[in-house]
């Protein structure tokens, strides 16, 4: 298994009573501001990963926390079969009024697994209320992640996180088709049209072996994150997939848990990286409470919203937790604040800087890395650097380890590079939007020390 384990070594004496996620245990954070998290024993890190993408404009914003404060003031706790709350009504509204027309209707959840789930059986529900019992098939992709739940472990397919639960997925609901990632997968001398053109045959190919009939929708990350690490689509691929879904009248639905809600320099990431293309049906999460409140969101098309008001009336999916009044507050908050203080704005310019910087300094003549990076991409605040097959299996945890002791947190994984998900290493960078240029320059600064030890630490 992995060698990132100087958790256990610097932290591991501490009794824990937590299974944790990771083979190593994880040190203890007591406390956090902006980027900067302080652990139990004094060590400062610079997050430059927002947890998992997630703390979109950091710790400790005062706003959010008084907003937050304010609603436990007002009310902790209403069920949403009983009532309704002024935060969840005022978010709702925000999310369909900055839609430019998208969206219709929004139904809140507590995560990103949790709105994908609540995508698969809206999805369900408009077909089921629209009298067209007989779509039951969705179409995602190979290398694709959508949550933990068996649901969505069924749904997407990430070799590695549904390999214990393999006997217990659906396989006569769940189909996929190839993932849309060029790096890796285009043919050598095939044309970025052509490509998009063998990618879009293949999804009706799918459809007209399942029975055009009987498809649900086809699914998609707009920007694939856990699995391949920021693998942006080739252009006219959304477009080209929605055509499909439109000629058969199925759903286009994506997964925006990672890269919406302004991760990409632009609210929805399929206004910049998906080709305009608005979806029927989408998830979002992470960016949305920005980790100040557990919540996500299924956004919905006026179809699919009008396909199940006109019928049965309501939402048939829910939790208990369902636009919890706090979390609604918290997420209302985070989202003033990014349009208030300009955030996507400088997500745009500082993300940029970022990417150039990654560039330079791992790519450039004197960079020691340069033969070992197969590819630097991304856009907005979301960047991945892809390693060559040459380096060792563990190196980008390697990296995220070695980060860790310098001071930053980073991501790393394992897997992406092939379909079976036995090769591959990249490394994720996903800072706060309101990151400046020093706190960029000091995150590459940290990185590529990081990357460079371990490099000559592997002989290499
Ligand atoms: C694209 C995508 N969908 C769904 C999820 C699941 O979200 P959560 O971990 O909040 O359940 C994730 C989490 O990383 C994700 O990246």
């Amino acid at each position: 298994m992995s060698t990132a384990t100087n958790g256990d070594a610097k932290y591991g004496s501490r009794p824990t009573a937590i299974l944790h996620r990771t083979p190593w245990r994880p040190p203890v954070a007591s406390s956090a501001e902006g980027i900067y998290i302080t652990l139990e024993d004094g060590t400062k890190l610079i997050d430059a990963v927002g947890g998992a993408a997630v703390t979109c404009i950091g710790n400790g914003h005062p706003k959010v926390k008084q907003a937050i404060k304010d609603q436990v003031e007002k009310i902790s706790y209403v069920y949403n079969m009983q009532l309704s709350n002024e935060p969840a009504e005022e978010l709702a509204h925000y999310l369909v009024a900055s839609s430019n027309g998208a969206f219709g209707a929004v139904g809140f959840v507590s995560g990103g697994s949790e709105a994908m789930e609540g995508v698969i059986k809206t999805a369900r529900q408009y077909f089921y209320e629209t009298g067209q019992h007989q779509r039951t098939n969705f179409i995602a992709r190979k290398l694709s992640f959508h949550g933990n739940t068996v649901g969505t472990l069924s749904l997407a397919y990430h070799p590695a996180r549904r390999a214990p639960y393999a006997s217990l997925l659906d396989e006569r609901s769940y189909h996929h088709v190839s993932p849309a990632y060029a790096a890796r997968f285009k043919g050598a001398g095939e044309s970025e049209d052509a490509y998009v053109e063998r990618l879009r045959k293949e999804l009706e190919d799918k459809f007209l072996e399942l029975g055009p009939n009987t498809v649900i929708g086809f699914v998609a990350e707009t920007v694939v994150g856990a699995t391949t690490g920021v693998v942006a689509a080739p252009k006219g691929y959304f477009k080209a997939m929605k055509s499909v879904c439109e000629k058969y009248g199925a759903l286009f639905i994506l997964d925006e848990v990672m890269s919406g809600m302004g991760r990409m320099g632009t609210l929805h990431a399929w206004e910049s990286y998906g080709d305009g293309a608005s979806p029927d049906l989408q998830a979002v999460a992470k960016g949305l409470g920005g980790g100040y409140v557990s919540i996500g969101a299924v956004l919905m098309s006026q179809r699919v919203a009008d396909g199940v008001r006109d019928n049965a009336g309501f939402w048939k999916h829910g939790h208990t937790y369902q636009a919890h009044p706090i979390a609604c507050a918290g997420a209302l908050a985070v989202q003033k604040v990014i349009v208030e203080e300009n955030l996507l704005e400088n997500i745009r310019t500082q993300g940029a800087h970022l990417g150039e910087l990654l560039r330079t300094r791992l790519t450039g003549p004197n960079a020691r890395a340069a033969q070992y990076v197969f590819d630097i991409r991304g856009g907005g605040g979301w960047w991945a650097v892809e390693w060559e097959f040459s380096v060792p299996g563990t190196f980008a945890l390697d990296v995220q380890s070695r980060a860790l002791e310098n001071g930053l947190v980073i991501m790393g994984f394992t897997g992406g590079s092939n379909v079976e998900g036995t090769k591959g290493n990249h490394n994720m960078l996903s800072p706060a939007y309101n990151v400046t240029r020093k706190e960029v320059e000091t995150i590459v600064d940290l990185f590529v020390k990081s990357i460079e030890e371990v490099l000559v630490a592997s002989g290499l």
